[in-house]
């Protein structure tokens, strides 16, 4: 294949020509749709400021032709200012189309046909079952129709969708309902108009035979909204649709009460679709959501599936003014919206529900997830300064960093003037396409910080590591503290410089009692090496570092188990209690990790069951906090903790570690997994999800046991199982315990839910996730199952996503038979969806980690891949980074 391009930042320039108004038409043919599009366009005055981003630029007195971004499909035809135009007279290929001359002001029409039927990538225009709908973002638009696809073209849309009436009685876009009625040969037609201007990324288009349900906000200047919720009339009749209504207005409440930001349409309507790339679309006033983030009630639904709705639909709701009013100037800009709203939906679901769990659950997707992708082959800063393709930037560091530098910032200025820099922004640059470097500068100036070296974080890649030490005088009753700060270099061997570091520091004394000096409880770092001391403090104190985890680093301290276990048992800080329990763990499982290396003899300290034991009966603690403090690392987890991975060592180590735990600790497990068992099945009251929390989390330990009665006790909690949350986590455990027990367990679960895509998704994860061995047997057979399908993403993401990145014992298995299958899978699904396919290559990211056998046996499966003459550029961007 020929190399694909790079796109830099450095190289951006303005718009040539400007879209002022789009009106769009769809007609919805049996076997193809015709697309209209009517662009008011007019050339963009270039103004000298802009030409200097681009000095090399010969600037001519010549205009420039009109060039539009285009996907693969026919035009018909093309009329400018009334007037037909030849097939000559444009030029039209796969990625642009051209018009040599045009007029500075004029109204161009092109008429496309498109088949969306056959379009397997999820992007633009395509069907998903019988329902038809589009996904533009990040580049779909132009696979629409010829357009400045690009977000710094906002232009007025309005959309007329023709169609079957029967086939397709709900015809769906942005904005509001301006017409409708009846046409000839039982078609129907509607007419969208959006009042705000857009970049063509938040473009949505919905046809089909959906059902919904309806309700109203009133915002607090008393306007009311209509809300409605689609999805196919089955979901409707189960009430699948109810919890995401709820959690909609929750948080239109709350972006009301916290950021005093209004919704700004008569109407918003969300569509549950099953066929969906990612979690959910912010289109304007017509969100497009994966169904798994829509639909759930008691029986279907997990807790966890509860708390995810709620937390993307106040995301996608929270785009409206993050993203959608104040939108991006380039791509590269894209954590503005999403690290911001990112860090928007976190505080929502911090507010309603519990702050330290929410946390603890987000550091622990950041420390699992992004500080790997930051240590490989993908790492990028925040804000990238090139790409191949830019869906493989919609990437755990946009998001999930970017969300942790506004929480930074929101340490630094505090909640108030926070909210001021907010308001500033919107203010500011409300209707605009903006920057990340716009953003920090009304931060800094109505916040009155300076943030000129906190910018850094936007720009250098790495995760920092900070170590702390300590020394202290009893005579001058005086605590010292070092901080040194340094992030590794990366790929281009770039010197890293030091960050503006917030800690949010605390210091307890040997009763567990807080004595933090007030002035002490934010500490900037903002050089190399830097040191604090705190007088009038008594022997034996701790110092309680980066509490609620005030900044995505890595950070290393001299304390001993002893003071771990002290904080773990006695910090005021939930979040830092949690993370020495951590520490903890995960210094024993080195240490069990080094006696299998030796062949030495395996053993737990005495000290860690003490810790634990003394947290497991904490009656006074919350308990989802108590199924959070007594969670083990996930094997993914610990190996993070190591330059040379074994995969075996640790899945030996930690399986070993458990299996002492619920030995020694089997009745206090059993007497609390009655405790736990009292709260109503069908609730989903913190309350209720804490105790399910902690007493599955105590049958999984019991569950490693294996023995016969404890099988028969998980066998009974999975059989007489009133909610999914239960009985999924019973499904788990039996699927861990022995090839015969997962048999089981599986047929009776497909029996019961067959019918059920979002189950069946659960049903195909739990069997790609066993630990047992002929797992790759069994997930490679799954690949031809009935209900198995590699265009939908769900199902890739459920089986063989899972099996890549959340089986390491299997995936990695010795004779590279995981590796091969992987790469089969991604050879074959860049012919279908390449968006996914390149998702899926990144399972190699960390090769360089293990051991040479296993390197070069994904060397191997790289150069496979890199082989195939019509590789995508997505894939090819993944991967040749893997192997550079
Ligand atoms: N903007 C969407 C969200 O964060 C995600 C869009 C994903 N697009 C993509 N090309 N991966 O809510
Ligand atoms: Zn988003």
């Amino acid at each position: 294949m020929k190399t694909p391009n790079k796109i830099y930042l450095k190289d951006y320039t303005p718009p040539a020509f400007i879209v002022d108004q789009a009106d769009l038409t769809f007609e919805i043919k049996e076997d193809h749709t015709e697309v209209t599009s009517n662009l008011k366009i007019r050339r963009n005055k270039v103004d000298g400021d802009n030409l200097k981003v681009r000095p090399n630029l010969k600037v001519t007195s010549k205009k420039a032709s009109l060039v539009f971004d285009k996907g693969e499909f026919e035009i018909v035809s093309v009329i400018a200012d009334g007037m037909v135009l030849l097939p000559e007279e444009y030029e039209a290929n796969d990625e642009v189309f051209k018009l040599a001359k045009t007029p500075d002001i004029f109204e161009l029409e092109i008429t496309s046909i498109l088949r969306p039927h056959e379009n397997t990538s999820l992007e633009g225009l395509y069907k998903s079952g019988d329902i038809l709908c589009t996904q533009c973002e990040a580049q779909g638009f132009r696979k629409i129709t010829p357009f400045p696809d690009r977000p710094d073209v906002m232009a007025i849309y309005s959309c007329t969708i023709i169609a079957d009436k029967t086939q397709y009685p709900v015809l769906l876009s942005n904005g509001n309902l301006v017409k409708s009625g009846d046409l000839d040969n039982n078609r129907h037609f509607v007419r969208w108009a959006d009042p705000f201007k857009k970049p063509s990324y938040l473009f949505a288009l919905v046809a089909g035979d959906l059902d919904h349900i309806e309700d109203q906000f009133k915002t607090r200047s008393g306007k009311i909204v209509d809300l409605k919720i689609y999805s196919e009339k089955e979901n409707i009749d189960k009430d699948k649709c109810n919890h995401a209504m709820e959690s909609l207005k929750q948080a239109m409440e709350w972006d009301e009460k916290r950021f005093g930001l209004e919704y700004d349409l008569d109407l918003y309507q969300i569509v549950a679709i099953s066929d969906f790339n990612a979690s959910a679309m912010e289109n304007k006033g017509l969100n497009v959501f994966n169904s798994k983030y829509v639909l759930a009630n008691p029986g279907t639904a997990t807790d966890e599936d509860f708390m995810n709705i709620q937390g993307v639909i106040g995301h996608e709701y929270f785009h409206n003014w993050t993203g959608n009013r104040v939108t991006l100037k380039n791509w590269f800009q894209l954590s503005l919206k999403e690290g911001l709203t990112v860090f928007r939906d976190q505080e929502f679901s911090s507010d309603l529900n519990s702050r330290g769990v929410k946390r603890i659950s987000n550091v622990r997707n950041l420390r699992g997830s992004q500080f790997p992708e930051d240590a490989g082959p993908m790492t990028h800063p925040v804000m990238p300064d090139s790409y191949i393709k830019m869906d493989n930037f919609y990437t755990m560091t946009v998001y999930e960093k970017g969300a942790e530098i506004v929480r930074m910032l929101h340490q630094l200025a505090g909640e108030e003037k926070f909210r001021k820099g907010i308001d500033l922004y919107f203010e500011k640059f409300d209707g605009m396409a903006v920057t990340i470097e716009d953003f920090v500068a009304v931060m800094q100036e109505a916040a009155v910080l300076d943030l000129e070296q906190f910018k850094l974080w936007y720009f250098q890649s790495g995760t920092p590591t900070v170590t702390m030490e300590r020394s202290y005088n009893p005579d001058l009753r005086q605590l010292v503290i070092t901080f040194e700060q340094s992030t590794l270099p990366d790929r281009n061997q770039d010197i890293k410089k030091p960050l503006h570091i917030p800690v949010n520091f605390g210091i307890i004394d040997a009763d567990g009692k807080d004595i933090t000096p007030v002035d002490s409880k934010l500490l900037e770092l903002q050089s190399n090496k830097e040191t604090f001391i705190f007088n009038n403090i008594p022997e034996n104190s701790l110092a309680s570092i980066f509490r609620q985890f005030s900044a995505p680093i890595k950070f290393k301290t001299d304390l001993t188990d002893e003071e771990l276990a002290f904080l773990m048992a006695s910090d005021t800080d939930e979040f830092n209690r949690w993370d020495a329990g951590q520490t903890l763990f995960i210094k024993e499982i080195k240490q069990i990790i080094n006696s299998i290396q030796a062949s030495k003899n395996l053993s737990v300290s005495p000290n860690l069951i003490t810790a634990f034991k003394k947290i497991l009966l904490d009656q006074n603690r919350d308990r989802a906090f108590l199924a959070k403090a007594l969670s083990l690392p996930q094997e993914t987890e610990i190996k993070n903790h190591f330059d040379l991975v074994d995969v075996t060592a640790i899945h030996k180590a930690r399986k070993f570690l458990k299996q002492e735990l619920a030995g020694q600790l089997k009745h206090q497990f059993l007497d609390l997994i009655d405790l736990c068992s009292e709260s109503d099945p069908l609730s989903i009251s913190h309350e209720a999800m804490a105790d399910r929390s902690l007493k599955n989390l105590c049958l999984s330990y019991i569950g490693c046991l294996k023995e016969k009665d404890t099988t028969a006790l998980i066998l009974d909690h999975y059989e007489s199982a009133e909610n999914m949350t239960d009985e999924l986590a019973g499904f788990k455990i039996l699927s861990q315990i022995d090839l015969d027990t997962k048999q089981r367990a599986v047929e009776r679960f497909y029996l019961k839910w067959k019918h059920d895509k979002l189950v069946l998704d659960k049903w195909f994860a739990v069997q790609a996730g066993s630990t047992l061995s002929h797992t790759l047997e069994s997930v490679k057979a799954l690949t031809g199952h009935l209900d198995f399908s590699m265009k939908n993403p769900n199902k890739v993401r459920s089986l063989i996503y899972m099996f890549a990145m959340q089986n390491p014992i299997n995936f990695h298995q010795k004779d590279g038979g995981g590796y091969r299958f992987i790469a089969d899978q991604i050879i074959l699904l860049d012919k279908i969806n390449q968006q996914i396919a390149a998702r899926l290559s990144s399972c190699f990211n960390l090769w360089k980690k293990y051991d040479d056998q296993r390197k070069s046996l994904m060397q191997k499966e790289f150069e496979r891949i890199l082989s195939i003459q019509t590789l995508s550029k997505n894939v090819y961007e993944i991967v040749s980074r893997a192997l550079s």
